[in-house]
């Protein structure tokens, strides 16, 4: 009887979480390296486990220890085209990770800090991965409008541009 009654309740919960929801899924990853000998993508790619749930792995090699890097941030909205939207940042990678001072860079690194292997101080080095990421909207301080957008991110290594990265997202306020 509990149990059922639980059961129950639960089902209930489910169906007021569903009918509530936002979505907020990536749409499309793109990862590109202009420097193999430093960073080669062997894997950047979604799938999608359910039809508002989609995961990113990522799995990137290395060559050389990076003590040095730079992260150039712009988020970009689309209408007619995506257009910079908001924030733009651009930050020092290790010293971020030694203090975890920028509020809007950590709400980013707090998504998915515990999906990747870089949550440790420089240098990096040799294999890193992301593994089955997906976007959490109860992770957000605040809903964002409802639309599709783009994370350009740029990453700088010794001060020259090494790679760069693409996430498209949508999200989708009270469905
Ligand atoms: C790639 O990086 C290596 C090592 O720093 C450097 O010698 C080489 O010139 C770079 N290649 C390009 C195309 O920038
Ligand atoms: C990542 O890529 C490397 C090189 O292709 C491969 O050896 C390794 O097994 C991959 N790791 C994972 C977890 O997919
Ligand atoms: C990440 O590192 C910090 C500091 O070393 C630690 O407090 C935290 O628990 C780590 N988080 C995860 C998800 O591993």
């Amino acid at each position: 009887m509990t149990v059922r009654l639980t059961i129950s309740i639960l089902l209930l919960l489910q169906l007021q979480l569903q009918c509530s929801a936002t979505v907020f899924k990536l749409t499309n990853a793109v990862c590109e390296s202009f420097n193999k000998s430093w960073v080669e993508f062997e894997l950047c790619r979604l799938r999608a486990v359910s039809r508002h749930k989609v995961y990113l792995n990522l799995n990137v090699t290395l060559h050389q220890p990076i003590n040095d890097i730079h992260i150039k941030g712009q988020l970009m909205k689309k209408e007619n085209g995506y257009k910079p939207w908001l924030y733009s940042v651009s930050f020092n990678g290790c010293q971020f990770i030694r203090r975890r001072n920028n509020p809007l860079i950590k709400l980013v690194w707090d998504l998915f800090k515990e999906y990747s292997t870089l949550n440790h101080t420089c240098p990096y080095v040799g294999q890193q991965l992301i593994k089955d990421f997906y976007l959490r909207s109860e992770k957000l301080p605040t809903p964002i409008p409802t639309g599709e957008y783009l994370v350009q991110l740029t990453w700088i290594i010794n001060k020259k541009p090494i790679a760069a990265t693409n996430f498209y997202f949508m999200f989708v306020e009270d469905l």
